[in-house]
């Protein structure tokens, strides 16, 4: 309670009955009319999915597996979050990414009816990380803990109602899901599963490669995964986020490279909430076609 008590309040508000954080409401203009390049790459996830995770990877793809040149720069600075307004000195990610030289790679966090059109109109290719709710939820908890951008979680007891009923900045996990898993139809998203790159990441990476076009050799594609494994980008200041002030993310209370595991949520969840959550699940996801793997 008491690192709480230090905290600026954030505000919050609402694009079209999603939560968002109040600074990319005042922002949505701007957020909701960039302009997407055809070369572009975006790496959609709801948060806590393994987003730098894939962040790194794609880049590591681009730059053919050179970690010299995957150190370049932070990851926030070479994958714009395109819906993030951040606290100076960081760039706002719409300005940043104008600024960038094609072809970009560009994260964000929207649900799919909040993604900019021009995304679509420009046929950009999508990669879109799922992680299984439950161990998301654990994640995004520790995550509103220690960065100070986001509201503080309160207890976990009623984090885990805020969750599950998609009061969270950008909303329903179950609503981003099932929204993305739907657009695979129409357009061209690559849809990956944490749980399946934890399992067997070499697999994974090469399933990236294949939908950028690209043709790496094994050699390149083994020093990726070197250099995206969760111990290396744990120790990488350019992925570990300790570039970012304390002030904003502080690391002493729950480091932002934290477990990086499959069913962490096996010791937070109470038995009484998980039989909620899997009666909610049940009846939210029934005909999404979609499973999740919340142990391997
Ligand atoms: P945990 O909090 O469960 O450890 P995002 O990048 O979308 O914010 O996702 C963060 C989650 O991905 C965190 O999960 C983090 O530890 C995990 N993560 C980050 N890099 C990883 C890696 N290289 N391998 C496995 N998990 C990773």
């Amino acid at each position: 309670m008491a690192q709480e008590a230090q905290r600026i309040p954030v505000a919050m508000g609402h694009i079209e009955g999603v939560p968002l954080l109040g600074s990319t409401c005042d922002a949505w203009d701007s957020i909701y009319n960039f302009q997407a390049r055809g070369d572009d790459i975006l790496i959609a996830t709801f948060p806590k999915s393994g987003t730098t995770w894939m962040q790194e990877i794609v880049d590591l793809i681009l730059q053919e597996g050179d970690a010299q040149k995957g150190r370049r720069a932070p990851t926030y600075i070479k994958v714009p979050f395109i819906d993030l307004v951040p606290p100076k000195p960081r760039p706002i990610g719409v300005e940043l990414a104008q600024t960038m030289k094609s072809p970009r790679v560009l994260k964000t966090h929207l649900p799919i009816n909040l993604l900019p059109p021009s995304f679509w109109e420009k046929n950009v290719k999508a990669v879109y990380v799922a992680r299984n709710a439950k161990d998301c939820m654990v994640s995004y908890y520790y995550f509103h803990k220690m960065n100070k951008m986001l509201p503080p979680p309160g207890t976990w007891e009623n984090y885990f109602s805020a969750f599950l009923s998609g009061d969270v900045p950008w909303g329903s996990w179950f609503d981003h899901v099932i929204g993305w898993g739907k657009a695979m139809d129409k357009h061209q998203i690559l849809f990956i599963f944490y749980e399946d790159m934890i399992e067997d990441p070499m697999r994974e990476i090469r399933k990236v490669m294949k939908f950028l076009g690209k043709d790496l050799s094994d050699e390149v594609l083994e020093n990726i995964k070197y250099h995206t494994s969760f111990q290396a980008m744990k120790e990488n200041p350019m992925t570990n986020n300790s570039t970012i002030s304390n002030a904003v993310m502080d690391q002493t209370i729950s480091p932002f490279i934290r477990k990086g595991t499959v069913g962490d949520w096996k010791t937070h969840f109470s038995v009484a909430q998980n039989i909620i959550f899997d009666e909610e699940y049940k009846k939210k996801m029934e005909g999404s076609g979609l499973n999740f793997r919340t142990e391997l």
